[in-house]
């Protein structure tokens, strides 16, 4: 019998930054307005200064450009053409699977300075790092909106999973969704998660249709874990007792990802392996009342 795995250290760590400059990107841009708008045709792409926005949280630095007729685009530089052919890959495959993507323009050789992956830029695209996770205290109207928002990506992620795609970098801060008013609010959850939310950075998707199923459910709970973690490293609940945080985060997270997967491999590693781990990060951290509780799990207790 195969022994159950440990839930894998992440797949891809963030990169060490190694940023285009801004002469780079200059370039970059006309290496791609060359393949967009060939001899003949006119059209060039212009780097604006807002690319800084999506920079702030982008390994990659992505920027973003104008051509002339002012629409406008996103410009991500892989420093390998496989790792940019991954992401064009699978972003099509997500696609197919019903999930709300970003919309290609293509991949293109910037010769040593790599290779560009360019979408179309969402101009509504959030990301979930946005929100105040470390404001909110359970019992205040504040922390029932965080509750919601938290319950909205639990059956995202478990969606995404029960459609056969693992994201391999789920991070809230890659948790994308899509304003139906132009500013984050509550009723942007109201709808399905399938329209709220956008599959996006998928350079590590796994997907079910290639992937031995044991070794995928591993996968599921590496995304679940990396989630987690990202959560606990923004602080949330950073205050709360062990108790209080072990159960918002099983109910709130947890259970609506269950309700999607139903996967009892996933449950026994969230017991296990992340909770526990989300416990050692929060030490970590220094949350004061974790400090001496250190390493305490109620296992089994979650969910019954
Ligand atoms: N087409 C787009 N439209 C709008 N914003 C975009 C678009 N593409 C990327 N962004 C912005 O750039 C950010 C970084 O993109 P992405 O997550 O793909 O890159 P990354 O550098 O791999 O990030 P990470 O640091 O997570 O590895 C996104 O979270 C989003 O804010
Ligand atoms: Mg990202």
């Amino acid at each position: 019998m195969r022994k159950s795995p440990k839930v894998e250290a992440p797949r891809r760590g963030p990169e060490k930054p190694d940023l285009l400059t801004p002469e780079e990107q200059q370039q970059a841009a006309r290496l791609i307005s060359r393949e967009l708008f060939p001899a003949g045709t006119k059209g060039s792409l212009e780097v604006t200064r807002t690319g800084a926005i999506g920079a702030r949280d982008s390994g990659h630095g992505v920027f973003f450009v104008n051509d002339q007729k002012g629409d406008a685009f996103a410009v991500k530089r892989f420093r390998g053409a496989e790792d940019a052919e991954a992401e064009l890959s699978a972003t099509a495959r997500a696609a197919k699977l019903g999930f709300k993507t970003l919309d290609v323009v293509g991949g293109y050789s910037l010769g040593e300075l790599g290779t560009a992956v360019v979408t179309r830029r969402m101009p509504n695209l959030t990301t979930m790092n946005q929100i105040g996770w470390q404001d909110a205290q359970p019992g205040t109207e504040q922390y029932e909106e965080i509750a919601a928002t938290l319950r909205s990506i639990g059956d995202f992620s478990g969606e995404m999973h029960a459609r056969g795609m693992t994201h391999g970098d789920w991070q809230i801060k890659n948790v994308a969704v899509t304003l139906a008013t132009g500013e984050l609010s509550l009723e942007d959850f109201d709808r399905p998660p399938s329209q709220v939310f956008v599959a996006h950075d998928l350079e590590g998707a796994t997907f079910a249709e290639d992937t031995d199923p044991f070794i995928f459910e591993g996968y599921c709970a590496e995304d679940l874990q990396t989630l987690t973690k990202s959560l606990v490293e923004r602080g949330f609940l950073r205050s709360a007792t062990p108790r209080v945080f072990q159960e918002e985060l099983t109910d709130n997270l947890f259970v609506p990802y269950w309700e999607q997967t139903g996967s009892d491999r996933v449950f026994d590693l969230w017991q296990t392996q992340i909770l526990p781990e989300a416990f050692k990060v929060r030490e970590q951290s220094g949350s004061s009342q974790v400090a001496a509780m250190a390493g305490m799990v109620a296992t089994g207790a979650a969910l019954q």
